[in-house]
C-alpha cells in the first residue's frame, strides 16, 4: 500500500515543501464573495478587518457565463487589498469541470503569494487531491513562491464521505475540510431542497402515553448532519488538519443557524462558512469559547495540579481526561486572544 507521501514528491526546483503542523490562525468565519461582483468586490477591503477568512468563490453560485470574470476579479482583488490578519482563500472550480484547470493556471503565479488555501470542491478520494497537490507543486517552484498553498477539501458527495480517511490523509498539504450539506444531500439522494440546516420532517416523537397514539406526544427534529460532521471530525482529527461546517442558506434565521454552527463547534469543528455579513458574527461568537467555559476549564487546569488523578469541584468529578478536555478550551482561547 502505498503511503500519502508516496505521493507527494516536492519537484527538483526548489519548490516550497507543504508543512503538516499548520501554524494557528483564527479560521471561525470562511466569508464567500463572488469576486466578479463589483459591488461585493468593493466591499472585500472592509470585510478584510471582520473576517478571519476571505473566500474568493469561483464555483458554484457563479454562472457558467461568468467564471472567467470571476476569476479575474479574484486576480485582481488579491493584487490590490492589503489584507492584514484576514487569510485569502479561493473556491476553485470542480476538477469535472472545464473550468479547473485554468483557475490553477491562473491564480498560482499571479496572486499564489497571497492565496493561503484553495478549496476542492466535491472531492471524491484522495486522487483528486494528489492530482492538485503534483499540479500546484509545478506552478510554485515556476512562480518561485516561498511559501506553499494549502488544500482544502469539501465533503460534498457520498463517494467523498465514504473516503473521508484517505482524503484527510491525501497530502501534507492538507489544511482541512468542510461539510458540503447542499451538494451532498443531492449525492445520497436525500429529500430535502434546502442548503444546510435541520428539516422539521426529520424527527423523533415521545412514545404514545396512553390508548389515543395522538394525545400528549412531543417531537424533536434531528440533527441531519450529525453523522457526516462526526465522521469528518474524526478524520482530521486523526490526519492533524482543520474540520468545517459549511454553508447554511437560510440567511433569515439566525437562530437556526447559530444552533447547527454549535453543534458542529461542540462537536470538534472550528469554524464555519459565512453567505452573508449577519452571518460572520454568529461564527466568531460561536467558534470562540465562552468566557464562562474558559474561565471553568483554567479552574479545573488549576485544581488538577499536575493533570493527574480527581478532584471533586462544585461536586463533579474531574480526572487525566476532563483536564485534556478544558485544555482544549483553554489553548483555543488563548489563541484566539494571541
Ligand atoms: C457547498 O458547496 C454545498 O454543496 O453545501
Ligand atoms: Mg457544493
Amino acid at each position: 500500500m502505498r503511503s500519502p507521501k508516496d505521493f507527494f514528491r516536492p519537484l527538483a526546483l526548489g519548490a516550497p515543501q507543504p508543512v503538516r503542523e499548520i501554524p494557528f490562525r483564527p479560521s471561525r468565519a470562511l466569508h464567500f464573495f463572488d469576486p466578479g461582483n463589483p459591488k461585493m468586490a468593493a466591499k472585500v477591503p472592509d470585510l478584510a478587518g471582520q473576517v478571519d477568512v476571505l473566500v474568493g468563490n469561483l464555483e458554484d453560485a457563479v454562472p457558467a457565463d461568468r467564471k472567467e470574470a470571476a476569476r479575474a476579479g479574484l486576480v485582481q482583488i488579491g493584487k490590490s487589498t492589503e489584507f492584514g490578519q484576514a487569510q485569502l482563500w479561493t473556491r476553485m472550480n470542480s476538477l469535472d469541470s472545464p473550468w479547473a484547470l485554468d483557475d490553477l493556471l491562473t491564480l498560482v503565479p499571479e496572486i499564489g503569494d497571497k492565496l493561503d488555501v484553495v478549496i476542492v470542491p466535491k472531492v471524491e478520494g484522495a486522487q483528486d487531491i494528489h492530482y492538485v497537490d503534483r499540479l500546484l507543486a509545478q506552478l510554485e517552484a515556476k512562480a518561485g513562491l516561498q511559501r506553499p498553498i494549502l488544500v482544502h477539501a469539501i465533503l460534498e458527495t457520498a463517494t467523498g464521505v465514504a473516503n473521508v480517511e484517505e482524503i484527510a490523509a491525501a497530502s501534507p498539504r492538507m489544511q482541512g475540510m468542510s461539510l458540503g450539506p447542499a451538494d451532498l444531500a443531492a449525492s445520497r439522494r436525500m429529500k430535502t431542497t434546502r442548503v444546510g440546516g435541520g428539516h422539521p420532517g426529520y424527527l423523533v416523537r415521545t412514545d404514545p402515553v396512553g390508548e389515543d397514539i395522538t394525545v400528549g406526544r412531543q417531537t424533536f427534529q434531528q440533527d441531519l448532519w450529525h453523522y457526516t460532521v462526526a465522521r469528518m471530525v474524526d478524520a482530521c482529527a486523526a490526519n492533524g488538519i482543520l474540520p468545517y461546517y459549511g454553508p447554511f442558506g437560510d440567511i433569515r434565521d439566525t437562530v437556526g443557524c447559530e444552533d447547527q454552527f454549535r453543534n458542529a463547534f461542540l462537536l470538534g469543528c472550528v469554524g464555519a462558512w459565512s453567505l452573508h455579513p449577519a452571518q460572520i458574527k454568529i461564527a466568531k461568537k460561536v467558534f470562540s469559547p465562552a468566557p464562562e467555559d474558559v474561565a471553568w476549564a483554567r479552574r479545573v487546569i488549576r485544581e488538577m495540579g499536575d493533570g493527574t488523578g480527581t478532584v471533586m469541584i462544585d461536586g463533579k468529578m474531574q480526572d487525566d481526561a476532563t483536564v485534556k478536555q478544558c485544555r482544549v478550551v483553554a489553548e483555543l482561547a488563548d489563541q484566539l486572544a494571541a
